[in-house]
């Protein structure tokens, strides 16, 4: 494989290359891009693909990824499809695989790019077809077996790649498609949910089954109380501006016009999340004390990353983290994203897993 694609938010391709960058470099290996500004993309140029893209469920600034095996140029509008046959019969023959589970047609969000959806969208099925009657994708969907990706740039030009059902993120291109709960009071309800589908996965709600109180640093208006609440915990929402009418009309919210970084609880919580709008290390180190301290047992909470060494913030904090858990708490867990509906900032998980002694 002489590539792996990522892709990441549009104006985060900077971050994307730069932490994949250091990643890399811890197994010795070494790669370049050419980078486009705002594309939603970056396409790493390494002889090492393959091992580059098992460190991708560890990067925060890339949503998605998978190596890339062939490029095509100039496709014949009138004949696109040959060659990409062409293309993945070589490829699995090479590979001894001997069919895919699945194909998608993808494209990249940045605004350049985002024209080639409709083609994308539309070219799907001849190619399902056209792999089907030529015995290169099974017959129904079958999620266990390495799945084919298109990606176009516009039409006459594809990279063509294989994934592993291992390293495959939730959601397509990492692209998380929520709907938005009418009674929620902000859209900032979606970041949590999302957070949650990532952090604890798809049976997360079963998960949180057991956690019947939270705090909510920084709650108002209550887009993430409003989730807390719809799992039934009890909150205390702390916050000097005003909570949805309707979420305390539940009676499941105690709002109180207090400090984030001062108020504590009298007892343990099950969850602590933060969405503060703060320095980024000072919010991650409260949430840090207020685990050590076990103030809660669980935390989420977001860092909002400065427009300039966004990737660098984290990668200070991060080690910051690392260095107290490694002391303190050695089992902890310490996971983050740049969830698609972040925008300028990164959501983290933090467990340090001294609840049970
Ligand atoms: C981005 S908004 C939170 C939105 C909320 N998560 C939602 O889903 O509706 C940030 C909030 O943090 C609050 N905030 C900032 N500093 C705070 C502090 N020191 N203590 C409590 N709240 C604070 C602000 O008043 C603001 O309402």
């Amino acid at each position: 494989m002489s590539a792996l694609l990522l892709y990441c938010r549009p104006g985060f391709e900077k971050e994307c290359l730069a932490e994949l960058t250091e990643a890399a470099s811890t197994k010795g290996v070494f790669g370049w891009a050419n980078l486009e500004t705002h594309s939603g993309f970056v396409l790493y140029e390494t002889e090492s693909a393959d091992v580059v893209y098992d460190l991708v469920p560890e990067l925060v600034f890339s949503r998605d990824a998978w190596p890339v095996f062939s490029r095509l140029h100039d496709l014949d509008p009138v004949d696109r499809l040959s060659p990409i046959i062409e293309a993945v019969k070589a490829f699995l023959a090479e590979q001894n695989y001997n069919q895919f589970g699945d194909v998608s047609c993808e494209f990249a969000e940045g605004d350049v790019y985002r024209a080639t959806s409709k083609f994308a969208g539309k070219f799907v099925h001849p190619v399902r077809q056209a792999l089907r009657k030529a015995h290169l994708l099974s017959k129904k969907e079958d999620s266990s077996k390495p799945a084919l990706h298109l990606f176009f740039k516009d039409s006459s030009q594809v990279l063509i790649g294989a994934d592993k059902p291992r390293l495959r993120t939730v959601w397509p291109m990492g692209i998380a498609r929520l709907r938005f709960p009418s009674s929620a009071p902000s859209r900032s309800t979606l970041k949590l949910e999302e957070a949650f589908i990532y952090f604890l996965g798809n049976d997360w709600r079963q998960q949180l089954e057991n956690c019947h109180t939270a705090v909510d640093l920084g709650a108002s208006p209550g887009g993430w109380t409003w989730q807390l609440v719809n799992q039934k915990m009890n909150v205390y929402a702390i916050d000097n501006g005003p909570m949805d009418q309707a979420l305390l009309d539940t009676g499941l919210v105690d709002h109180l016009l207090e400090d984030g970084f001062v108020w504590k609880p009298a007892k343990t919580v099950d969850w602590l999340v933060c969405d503060m709008v703060e320095k980024p290390l000072r919010v991650a180190k409260l949430m840090y004390e207020w685990l050590h301290q076990r103030h809660a047992r669980y935390a989420i909470f977001n860092l909002k990353l400065p427009m300039k060494k966004r990737f660098h913030e984290w990668a200070d904090i991060k080690e910051q983290l690392e260095s107290q858990m490694a002391v303190q708490h050695p089992r902890a867990i310490l996971r983050a994203k740049h969830l698609y509906h972040d925008r300028e900032e990164i959501t983290v998980f933090l467990d340090l897993r001294n609840q049970n002694g």
